[in-house]
């Protein structure tokens, strides 16, 4: 195809994180030839900096006991605060408990029982019984009514995804790296594949596939303050919605993790908390206890994020000179528990912020976590719009985590999924064949050239890169964070349309083709702003608040207008997504009240006195 490079695959699987790797496993055991892409090589992906676990009802541990997929249902619902496919969640509650045991099985060293007993922080004596010695153990985490988060240590994403790439490297998949996606090829009914852009060369590649797969993880990287690795860009969203067929779902709903160190913004994770450690303030006063009397530190992730930022409002944080934070407090876990179960994370805060959690506090803050949106599926993973397209893993929004996801459940949803849409692909391409239409191929790679070079060889524009990204960074960390309004939700919307302005008339101050960071930033921006767009946007018509989703000017959740899912559609040429709503899925569990947040607990700052926890 003229100087296009061209290659054939039956699946494309772009992105080489946990969910595209399960994904591609089970395309390549179903007898599917699979290629994955990815930015980076699949060992250095984002899933490798998971840390707390997986959640799964093994109910091995004493602490797990009455666990089963039921309870991790109701947990996963109300954590979602009812915005969830409750079919696509008991799909996933019913497989996690297998999907962990195959792990083990391909070599992850999880944590297992030890018989005996032990006092945990709050006092509580517990003993596992010797018949249930060595069996996977679990951990408490977040919103959970069971302790049922199964871990490496703090390095869950680290093993699990070792162990998965070994799966990938045994079954030959193939893996292409250092690559990018720039666009899918379509002919606004049929997804055919995608052009490819080479980190190394700069030069553009096309992948001729049955079925696409879209498992690129997170957006992270539009909010300036965020846990998500620099990869964490979006790309993957932003090829999908680019085609104006492909809807994106529910992207108003952006996670804010409570822990984030300051002022690096590296994870602290969850199991911090689920191990017994508290949330100090300026006084060194254990405040959750006042706002969420219940489930205290261990309410669902919006909550504490909400109660933190609330509690640093009212003048309770510790001053610094990167602004007020909050402490985490882990030194009564000891050392023999902080170098061993959270070891990564111990030293993380002595090699990055220079504080040894063993004898001192770590200063923490909320900071953007994870996308609950993402590109819609149906049930089995296939996209809205385009046949032969398929997205799992946090680009998707299969949806189960509604508007709060469960800490621990994206990490199990990578695998559960990822076989899912296995599957599926495998089954839909023996179903569907059909000639492929060059011509489209061609076009798009003329088009995605002619892209490149208007950016490498003019010499026009004026507009910097750098400063339009800092620019979207700020407007959606200031104004759609976790508390949100109309007026400043407006604000970022007009911004981040007049930054879509702006880029159009970007000027590249380098001139290479290749492995060029200001081209590459330069190609991504576009996609990241209309990513960005669509977040606020989603959040200013969604006059409500449920999850991690807060309307200053509407606290309530509102079920008679909002129990929908936000469908966000961009044609080109628009300067604002359509959005449309459908309804959500109750099969089991109608909407009530979730047992922790403003709606159960406590809402008024606490006094911020002296006590000590
Ligand atoms: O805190 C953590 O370990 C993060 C877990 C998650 O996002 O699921």
């Amino acid at each position: 195809m003229g100087d296009l490079e061209t290659i054939q695959t039956g699946a494309l699987v772009v992105g080489g994180g946990l969910a595209g790797e399960r994904t591609a496993i089970e395309c390549a055991r179903r007898g599917v030839q699979t290629t994955i892409l990815s930015l980076v090589p699949p060992r250095r992906s984002h899933s490798c900096a998971a840390q707390g676990g997986m959640q799964a009802s093994l109910a091995n541990s004493v602490m797990g006991s009455g666990d089963g997929p039921d309870v991790h249902f109701a947990d996963t619902v109300k954590g979602a605060d009812w915005g969830c496919e409750q079919n696509v969640v008991r799909r996933f509650v019913d497989r996690a408990p297998r999907a962990v045991r195959q792990l083990a099985a391909w070599g992850v060293p999880w944590n297992r029982v030890e018989a005996g007993s032990r006092t945990l922080p709050n006092g509580t004596v517990i003993e596992e019984p010797p018949e249930k010695a060595g069996l996977i153990a679990a951990r408490n985490f977040g919103g959970t009514a069971k302790w049922r988060t199964c871990f490496t240590a703090d390095g869950t994403g680290h093993t699990a995804l070792y162990a998965t790439d070994s799966q990938v490297l045994r079954l030959g998949v193939t893996v292409h790296e250092r690559v990018e996606v720039l666009a899918l090829v379509h002919d606004g009914t049929r997804c055919h594949g995608a052009i490819v852009r080479s980190l190394r060369d700069g030069r553009l590649r096309a992948y001729v596939a049955g079925a696409t797969v879209i498992a690129t993880g997170g957006y992270g990287r539009v909010y300036g303050i965020s846990t998500n690795a620099i990869i964490n860009e979006g790309t993957g969203m932003a090829v999908a919605m680019d085609t104006g067929v492909t809807p994106l779902g529910n992207m108003e709903a952006v996670q804010f993790h409570p822990t984030a160190t300051v002022p690096v913004n590296i994870l602290m994770t969850e199991g911090c908390r689920g191990d017994g450690g508290y949330l100090l303030d300026r006084n060194l006063h254990r405040f959750m206890t006042d706002y969420e009397p219940a489930k205290k530190e261990l309410a669902s992730r919006d909550v504490v994020s909400r109660r933190m930022t609330q509690h640093i409002r009212a003048g309770f944080g510790a001053d610094s000179a990167y602004g007020p934070h909050l402490w985490l407090d882990i030194r009564h876990l000891g050392a023999k528990h902080l170098e061993t179960n959270l070891r990564e994370v111990t030293e993380i805060a002595r090699n990055f912020i220079g504080v040894d959690p063993v004898t001192q506090l770590v200063p923490v803050r909320p900071a953007q976590h994870y996308s609950m949106g993402g590109i819609r599926t149906d049930i089995d993973g296939r996209a809205y719009g385009l046949k032969g397209l398929y997205a799992a893993g946090e680009a998707a929004c299969w949806d189960m985590h509604g508007f709060n996801r469960l800490g621990g459940n994206s990490l199990a949803e990578t695998v559960v999924m990822g076989e899912v849409v296995g599957e599926t692909v495998a089954g839909d391409l023996g179903a569907d064949g059909g000639a492929v239409p060059m011509n489209l191929f061609r076009e798009a790679g003329r088009r995605t050239q002619d892209r490149m070079d208007a950016l490498v060889g003019g010499r026009d524009g004026k507009e910097d890169v750098y400063a339009i990204r800092t620019a979207m960074e700020q407007a959606l960390t200031e104004h759609v964070g976790i508390f949100r309004n109309g007026p400043a939700l407006q604000k970022a919307v007009d911004t981040l349309q007049e930054l879509g302005n702006r880029a159009e008339r970007i000027g590249l101050r380098s001139t290479g083709a290749g492995a060029n960071p200001e081209l590459a930033s330069a190609l991504r921006l576009p996609g990241m702003l209309r990513i960005a767009t669509t977040i606020a946007y989603g959040a200013l018509q969604r006059t409500e608040s449920r999850g991690s989703h807060y309307r200053e000017d509407y606290p309530k959740r509102d079920d008679a207008k909002w129990l929908v899912r936000t469908l966000a559609h961009w044609k080109a040429g628009q300067r604002l997504p359509s959005l449309s709503y459908e309804p959500v899925t109750i099969t089991e569990l109608p909407p009530g009240d979730r047992g922790y947040g403003e709606a159960s607990a406590g809402a008024k700052p606490a006094a911020g006195g002296g006590a000590r926890a």
